[in-house]
């Protein structure tokens, strides 16, 4: 008897707007974030799934464009050993990956967001067609598995607004999978659009990973959690009013406090460059000038997130073409807007 079956996603990448910065044991977060699904940074993956008697084991063949990827490939062999403790057929089907971006690889966008949540999603999706079941959480299941592979990537397998951490102001929140809160928020925030301009490609000095960890140590530790709780609790009210000062302040303040976390750490490490800087003051320049509600956001790298409402369209992709760009690695910018979420392929 030979049984295989295939399950295929689109998913999208993320931007916190309060960081996720420090985490526990089974990347449990030591605060609770808040972040944008974006609508043009995707993973698209296909995940078949064949038995075979004899196997016994995790055993997969994975393709990143086309071509084999062993760095990646050991990356996803660890997430599946963790997976595989609860689908045990895991180690009885051979795996074949294939995997692919919407956006150019090296230009510096975080991308395991995207990878682990639509990888979560195939799993999840193959799960049901093994046990001939549906799952009515099953964006939950693939939340909760995303955030083994990477915290972040749990926030992606919804659109909208996500939550991800358990914080009393919002009902069923949790530290081990993300909840959609767009119904709860101001339409204007469901239309907001993110230029990702690129400042740096390539791979960064300090990984995310390591980022986390050199929080253990950090005399900073501890307020910062209470601050992010706190930004957490504060954001949620800010969200449901169009009151973009607000919005704006606190938005920014998390990019520079996560960056200002990263200088003071034990082993201080800068992931900013000269053009981040230098964006950032043409941004709170135009803001100022023009009083247009523009704001910047960081992740862990020195591409900045310019944020804006839909309403300002044009006025910022001017600014962005005319102003922006030539602080920009080969005039790169990626345009996203926040987006519907994971689509699966068939
Ligand atoms: C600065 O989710 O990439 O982008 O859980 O170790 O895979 P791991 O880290 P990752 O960290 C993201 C850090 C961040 C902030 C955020 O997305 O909330």
């Amino acid at each position: 008897m030979s049984q295989s079956y295939i399950s295929h996603w689109k998913s999208p990448s993320n931007i916190a707007l309060v960081k996720y910065w420090g985490k526990k044991e089974n990347q449990i977060p030591a605060n609770p974030s808040i972040s944008f699904t974006l609508d043009n940074a995707l993973t698209e993956t296909s995940v078949e799934a064949k038995f075979q008697e004899n196997q016994n084991g995790i055993l997969i063949d994975f393709l990143f464009e086309g071509i084999k990827n062993n760095s990646f490939k050991t990356k996803i062999e660890s997430f599946l050993s963790i997976v595989q403790n609860e689908y045990k057929w895991l180690n009885s089907y051979h795996l074949t990956i294939n995997s692919s971006n919407t956006f150019p690889h090296s230009s510096g966008i975080a991308s395991s967001a995207s990878a682990f949540s639509a990888l979560a999603l195939c799993l999840v999706n193959l799960d049901e067609k093994i046990n001939n079941t549906i799952y009515p959480n099953f964006y939950e299941k693939a939340s909760y598995w995303a955030r083994l592979g990477s915290g972040s990537a749990c926030r992606s397998v919804y659109g909208g607004i996500n939550l991800w951490g358990k914080t009393n102001s919002y009902p069923n929140s949790s530290d081990e999978f993300s909840i959609e809160i767009s119904k709860d928020v101001h339409p204007i925030y469901t239309d907001f659009n993110d230029h990702i301009l690129i400042i740096e490609k390539g791979k960064k000095s300090v990984s995310s990973t390591q980022g986390h960890a050199l929080l253990k140590q950090h005399p900073f530790a501890e307020i910062r959690y209470q601050t992010a709780k706190e930004n957490t609790e504060k954001l949620i009210s800010i969200l449901k009013t169009d009151n973009l000062d607000d919005f704006i302040q606190l938005v920014e303040s998390e990019a520079l406090m996560l960056h200002s976390l990263m200088m003071t750490s034990a082993t201080p490490f800068i992931l900013m460059k000269p053009n981040t800087l230098s964006v950032i003051e043409k941004i709170w320049e135009y803001r100022r000038e023009k009083n247009v509600p523009i704001l910047f956001t960081l992740d862990a790298g020195a591409n900045v997130h310019l944020l804006s409402p839909k309403s300002q369209q044009m006025q910022v992709d001017n600014f962005v073409k005319t102003e922006l760009i030539q602080y920009c690695q080969d005039n790169q910018y990626l345009h996203n807007s926040v987006g519907k979420g994971p689509e699966k392929q068939v």
